[in-house]
Formats: C-alpha cells, structure tokens, sequence
C-alpha cells in the first residue's frame, strides 16, 4: 500500500448473517477493493449483543465488541445490519449527526423513519444508502435514484418477498394447501419460524413504502401501503388462476397518476405472459415502468447472507469513492409534493369465485346484481359442478372497476339467495 493511500475506517454494527459476509468480503477483498476505491477500508470493528455466540464466519477475535456507540465515534462509514427499529436508528442518527455515512439493510427502519435519517443524512453532508433493504443482491434502488432520475417513472410492481413467492409457485407446482407450502417452506429455511412478517405482507409493504419514495422522489412510510398477505390463497383459487391464464403473486404494486400515487400489496393475478410471472421459487424481481425507459426488469437473488452483501459492499463503495473525491454525500430528499390516492379512487380488475346454487337463473342473478352496479363482466365460468348440496362455483373476472364499487357488491353478492358463499376476491393485474 502506497503510504499517501488514504485509509477509511469501518465500524460493522451486527454479525449476522449478512454482518458476517460483509466481514468475509472486507477482509478477503481488501486489495481489489482498494484498487477500486483509491482508498483502503479498515474494518476497526464489528459491534455484536453477545460476544460468545457462534459466528457464521469469525473474524479477528479483538474485532468484536459490545459497546456500539464508541466503535461509531471511531468510524468513518457505519454499516448497520442489526434490524429492528431500536437500537439500530439511534446509532445512525448518532453516526449521520457527527457526519459518518451510513449503509443500511433495515427495511423495517427505512419504511418508518426514513425521511428523518434522510434530513439528517442531508444536514450533514453525510451519505444514507440502503440498497439491501429491497431485493437482497438485486440493484434497484440505486437505479431508481440515479439511473432513472431523469425519467419519469409511473409504476413499480415488485416481487420483493421470496418467502411468499416460494410458497405461492410450491402452491403452483406441487397443487399443495397454503399450510403444507408454508411448512415446506420452513423446513428449507426460507420461513421463519414465526413467519407472520412475511405472510401476512408486511415484509413487502416496507419494501413498496422504500420503493415508492425513490422511484417518486418523495416520502413514504409503511403505514400508508394497503397490505393483504397470501394467507387466504387455497389450492383451488390457484387451480382456478391456472385455468383462467394466470398465476397468483404477491405483489407490491406502486402506481403514481398525475400528483397521486397508490401503494399496495396483495397477492395479484398476473397473466402466465407477465414478464413477472416466471420469477420461480424464492427469487425476488421488481418490474419498472417509466415513461421513456418503457419496462425494465430487475430480477435476483432476494436475500441470503452473501447475496444481500453484495449490495451493501456496492453501496460502501460508492461511498467511500465519494469520499476519496471529496464532497458531501447526494441528500436524498423529497423534491415531489405527491399525496396518497383516497380508497375511492382506486380501481382494479377482480376474480370473485363464490358457491351457489347450480339452478336455471343463478348466472342471470348474478350478472344483473353487476350489471345494476355498473361493473362490466370480462368472464364468467362454472369451475366445478356440483360441489355438494346442489351447489356449484362460479368465477368471474371483472374488467376495471372502482374497488369500494366492487366490493359494495359483492357484499350484495353474498346475500343473494342463490349464492352461499363468496370464497374468493383476488385483484387481477393487467
Ligand atoms: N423475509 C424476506 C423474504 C427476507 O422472504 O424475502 C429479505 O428481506
């Protein structure tokens, strides 16, 4: 090392999985990353909870340490892998305020309190990135920020948990129940044990909220993405979809019209053409559509210790480049005025599957109580005849329609005296 090589020092906060595959790498790549960055990175330390548990790679021994707010006092870059809202965003603040810059992986923080680490990143002159916290190793925030800051871009459907996509294609390919897919899922260790965050949606809805903020140049938390998980999703809704053309993603869909923009997560019917539909098992892809780029499709690895290192040590470099160059960070901040699209004012195609009875005059009942609606059929099928009790099911696909109009009837539609029972409502896309 040449001695005017400037020398970068690096406080690791968490030696988890990811931590601990940022670690291999820093000290494994060090001269090939010095070589790229003009600059040499010094991990001076890596911040755990408990000093003797099992690493799943163990670094110097001296390097680790308990006390995570002196190690950030040495530092000049912190990268915060730890998770979790507490203690994680008072140490980035603390790192931001003193003008540190900061690598984050924390969805679950930068859904919910990222413009004020943004303002304080901002005020500093700090840099505050968090490639890792969507996607894993796929790169998709940076492209949005940089790559696609001078389009316009009007929507973001995303394939952001690969929990839920492993479950839904095991549910495709195999004709499991969701409980049986979810067990399987967890036996390969893509589950959790407690595997709520991910199945109910809210691993996804961070991810949109982050999403939906770079790729609209504005300021979005968590709270404000309408959020249904895949845990009602049967093996015959996923029958029925396979029938109709379609396979059942959940989907993080980020839609911006004019100055409103709608976020959401649900799981969505997505023609078996959709470039999207052929992301398999527990991959992640996010779909881009901009108004002069057209579609572009990022497509990876999800998350995972090394994958979801790789984009931290991309963001880490980027840094320290700018560093070695001089200059403040690039603030992120919102430069857009948009507001949330109000629940009248969204619309979607829907499939509804009900039972009812199989009798001369049910299809008419039920095409009169949309028609009187306003809501326009695109198909209407019996899947199945009987069922039991002389009953049948009965699926139909809406075209666009408003959702508080669509789901006012088939409210309506349930207490009809031909219908039992409407046994699904799943939002169709394209
Ligand atoms: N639980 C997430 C998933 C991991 O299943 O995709 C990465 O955020």
């Amino acid at each position: 090392m040449s001695s005017s090589t400037p020398t970068i020092k690096l406080a690791l906060l968490g030696a988890g999985n990811v931590g601990s595959q940022v670690a291999r790498i820093l000290l494994e790549d060090a001269d090939s990353l010095q070589a790229r960055i003009g600059a040499r990175l010094e991990l001076i330390g890596i911040a755990v909870r408990d000093l003797t548990a099992p690493r799943h790679y163990q670094a110097d021994p001296q390097l680790y340490t308990t006390d995570a707010e002196a190690l950030i006092d040495r530092a000049d870059v912190v990268l915060e892998l730890t998770g979790g809202i507490e203690p994680a965003r008072s140490r980035i603040l603390q790192a931001l305020q003193a003008g540190k810059s900061v690598v984050s992986g924390n969805k679950a923080l930068l859904a919910q309190h990222g413009s004020e680490l943004a303002a304080a990143a901002a005020a500093s002159g700090a840099q505050l990135s968090y490639e890792a916290a969507v996607g894993g190793a796929i790169p998709i925030l940076r492209p949005l920020r940089d790559s696609l800051a001078g389009d316009r871009v009007s929507r973001v459907l995303g394939i952001v948990n690969g929990t839920t996509n492993y479950i839904l294609d095991q549910m495709h390919s195999t004709g499991a129940q969701f409980d049986q897919a979810l067990a399987e899922a967890q036996r390969l260790g893509y589950a959790e044990a407690d595997p709520t965050a991910d199945i109910e949606g809210h691993d996804a809805a961070a991810k949109a909220a982050i999403l939906a903020s770079l790729a609209f140049h504005s300021s979005f938390s968590l709270d404000q993405v309408r959020t249904e998980g895949i845990t009602s999703i049967s093996a015959e809704d996923v029958q029925a979809a396979e029938a109709e053309g379609y396979v059942i993603k959940l989907l993080a869909v980020c839609e911006r019209q004019g100055d409103q923009v709608s976020l959401r997560v649900n799981p969505t019917l997505l023609p078996q053409s959709h470039p999207l539909a052929s992301v398999r098992g527990a991959f992640n892809a996010v779909f881009v559509e901009a108004e002069n780029a057209g579609e572009l499709m990022f497509y990876g690895p999800g998350a995972g210790g090394a994958p979801t290192a790789s984009a931290v040590l991309g963001d880490l470099v980027a840094i320290a480049r700018r560093m070695v160059l001089g200059g403040p960070g690039l603030p992120d901040l919102p430069t857009e005025q948009l507001s949330l699209a109000g629940a009248d004012q969204l619309a979607s195609s829907y499939a509804v599957g009900m039972l009812a009875k199989d009798a001369p005059g049910t299809l008419s009942q039920i095409a009169q109580l949309f028609a009187e609606a306003g809501i326009s059929i695109e198909t209407i099928r019996q899947v199945k005849a009987p069922v039991a009790g002389g009953l049948a099911l009965i699926r139909l696909v809406t075209h666009r329609v408003k959702d508080q109009t669509l789901r006012q009837t088939v409210q309506q539609l349930a207490s009809l005296e031909t219908v039992q029972e409407v046994t699904s409502l799943i939002q169709v896309e394209g």
